[in-house]
């Protein structure tokens, strides 16, 4: 089935930022300009129609010459830090697919930056 789109700025999503519109490129209204700090995450709640691993695409863009890495927490568990790689400018959105485990019905996807630099802006997360 085609995934399904929640984005960053649609509730019950959580940024801990600010929802921005000064980059273009982002899907919907905007996108996640989380603090530049260590913890300051952006959370998603995805819905899954049957327990088992499902495809989990994440859009970012980051505009800088390093990596703003982060935590992938489902569920509670952090599974990877994922690297979320410079992207050449705050307008170049791309997409990480990767496998993750999801229980049936609601799941929390949280992605917590490890750096002071915080996470890149995020846009959207597919399920
Ligand atoms: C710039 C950019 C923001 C970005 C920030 C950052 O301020 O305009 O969109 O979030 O850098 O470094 O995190
Ligand atoms: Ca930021």
């Amino acid at each position: 089935a085609a995934p399904t789109r929640y984005e960053a700025e649609t509730a019950p999503a959580v940024c801990e930022g600010s929802i921005d519109n000064d980059h273009t490129g982002y899907s919907g209204s905007g996108f996640c300009n989380g603090d530049n700090s260590t913890g300051a995450y952006a959370q998603f709640t995805v819905n899954a129609g049957a327990a088992g691993t499902a495809t989990l695409g994440i859009r970012h863009a980051n505009g800088t010459t390093s990596g703003r890495p982060a935590g992938l927490i489902v569920n509670g568990t952090t599974l990877q830090t994922l690297p979320f790689a410079a992207t050449g400018a705050w307008t170049s959105w791309t997409t990480t697919t990767l496998t993750v485990p999801l229980n049936a019905g609601s799941n929390t996807i949280r992605l917590d930056p490890t750096t002071s630099n915080g996470l890149p802006n995020i846009d959207y997360v597919e399920v």
